[in-house]
């Protein structure tokens, strides 16, 4: 069975959860230069991929399992998994933010974000018409410089958009990692995938 995990922040969560389930790679992932990890289960590797990855791998049959946060699944279209475990781990919110109410009735609000089909979602069942911009990070710069009158990113303490006198406006989603699991592989290694999901649920209650 492969497993793929989001590098970083879920990553560092995620590595006791596995651990307590029995899973420890051979090498530090943070160390290792290889791709494939091969693990104390001697039946499962770990795959260390970039976070949007994750749903890529596990669609297309690539990895068996993957663990990633919400907010990449949320953005990601596609449906070739299924999500069973909330493994309650990296949990923050997606919420809309910026520098106070904009009033604005000459042109369209423009958003700035990384969950572009999120946010275009998100807006469309409000019924408001709206620009996104897409930024691959540091959005909480763009209603500063201009770029943007709000955001739509991630809040964990707050801490990053108190820095940069923003303040949240509107809760989106509540965000964690989840445990997902390509769908033929659920029937294929379906002993594996269960006993998998079942010590994992076990750990995080
Ligand atoms: P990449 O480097 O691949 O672009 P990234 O910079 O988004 O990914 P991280 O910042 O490690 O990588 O975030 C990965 C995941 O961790 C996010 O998808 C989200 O689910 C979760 N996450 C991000 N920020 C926070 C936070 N402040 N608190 C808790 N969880 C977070
Ligand atoms: C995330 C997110 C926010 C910040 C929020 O960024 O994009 O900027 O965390 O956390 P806070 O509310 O606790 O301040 P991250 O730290 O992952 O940085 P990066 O996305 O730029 O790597």
């Amino acid at each position: 069975m492969v497993i793929a995990v989001s590098k970083g922040r879920i990553l560092q969560e995620a590595l006791p959860l596995l651990a307590i389930a029995g899973i420890v790679p051979h090498e530090d992932p943070d160390e290792s230069r290889k791709l494939i990890l091969e693990t104390s289960d001697g039946k499962t590797k770990l795959v260390v991929i970039r976070a949007a990855d994750v749903p890529t791998f596990v669609e297309y049959g690539a990895a068996d399992v993957g663990i990633a946060g919400k907010d990449v699944l949320l953005e990601y279209e596609g449906d070739g998994f299924y999500e069973p475990l909330d493994l309650k781990i990296a949990a923050c919110r997606l919420v809309l933010a910026g520098r106070g109410q904009v009033e604005n009735d000459s042109r369209r609000l423009r958003v700035a974000t990384k969950y572009a089909t999120t946010t275009r979602r998100y807006f469309a069942q409000k019924g408001v018409q709206i620009e996104v911009v897409k930024l691959y990070g540091s959005m909480e710069l763009a209603p500063l410089v201009g770029l943007a009158d709000y955001i739509v990113d991630l809040v964990d303490t707050g801490n990053t958009l108190k820095a940069n006198g923003l303040v949240m406006m509107e809760h989106i989603a509540d965000i964690s990692s989840r445990l997902i699991v390509n769908k033929a592989s659920m029937k294929i290694k379906h002993n594996q995938i269960t006993d998998l999901i079942g010590r994992l649920a076990a750990v995080t209650g």
